[in-house]
């Protein structure tokens, strides 16, 4: 058989529609080169920005970025400062998410954020809704659990203000009250950095996503990382339970 030609154009049809990331290593990234942190931070704020891009120019639809977890707060207060003056930064490319026509939805509990954070966010929410080359979900506060509970909360509401019975409790509706009830499911859930874990994120949307990890950092991480998470997605059989 010939041998496989690593640089062969992506297989359209073997594409991942949702593509998860978890941004991890941009503490390392930093250290190992003398630096403080908040250094690695800013790094790996530019690899969003480039691997966004590249996933539009691929053609996924929609692609999930894990920047800032439920547990993240536990950090030094000088990091968390660092990390939300970079949230303030993006937020101010508003017009390029419309340029490129990418719908930006912001996920987790926002109510915590300062008051121009969280403002900010919901303005670049209404303004790209239009936007229909592709779908940008930001996690911040995020954390698979606090959304579950969320969901729990709102549809308890619903039954006991008499909008719905409990048997109308299914995974339908349980889905449609997740941050996330604007995208499918997750295909393929991509970790750089070396650990390998799922660090409560998009728990419920991930029940059958392929997961990919590699050792390289986050702020290292490359378009041609991404074509070989893509490339081994295409190779893997999903079963989703049957045979
Ligand atoms: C990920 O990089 C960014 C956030 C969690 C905010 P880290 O800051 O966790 O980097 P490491 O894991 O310490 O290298
Ligand atoms: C997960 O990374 C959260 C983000 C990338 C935003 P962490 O660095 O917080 O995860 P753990 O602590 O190694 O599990
Ligand atoms: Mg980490």
């Amino acid at each position: 058989m010939a041998k496989k030609n690593v640089s062969m154009p992506l297989d359209k049809s073997k594409m991942p529609k949702h593509v998860a990331f978890i941004m991890d290593g941009n503490g390392r990234w930093a250290k190992k080169r003398g630096l403080p942190r908040k250094f690695g931070h800013a790094e790996g704020a530019k690899t969003f920005r480039k691997i966004l891009r590249y996933c539009k120019s691929i053609g996924i639809e929609y692609v999930s970025f894990y920047a800032f977890s439920t547990e993240n707060w536990k950090r030094p207060q000088d990091e968390v400062n660092a990390i939300m003056n970079l949230f303030r930064d993006y937020l101010k490319d508003l017009e390029n998410f419309l340029a490129e026509e990418c719908r930006a939805v912001f996920i987790g509990d926002k109510s915590i954020f300062d008051e121009d954070i969280r403002l900010s966010m919901e303005d670049f929410e209404r303004r790209t809704a239009h936007c229909d080359k592709m779908t940008m979900l930001l996690a911040v506060n995020y954390g698979g659990r606090d959304e579950i509970v969320n969901a729990a909360r709102i549809l308890a509401q619903k039954v006991q203000d008499s909008e719905m019975t409990v048997s109308d409790i299914n995974e339908e509706t349980v889905n449609s009250q997740l941050y996330t009830a604007c995208a499918p499911d997750v295909d393929l859930m991509i970790r750089p950095s070396g650990e390998q874990r799922i660090s409560n994120f998009l728990l419920w949307q991930s029940a059958y996503a392929e997961f990919y990890y590699t050792d390289v950092l986050w702020p290292d991480f490359s378009p041609k990382h991404l074509d070989a998470a893509i490339e081994e997605f295409s190779n893997r059989k999903r079963r989703f339970g049957g045979i």
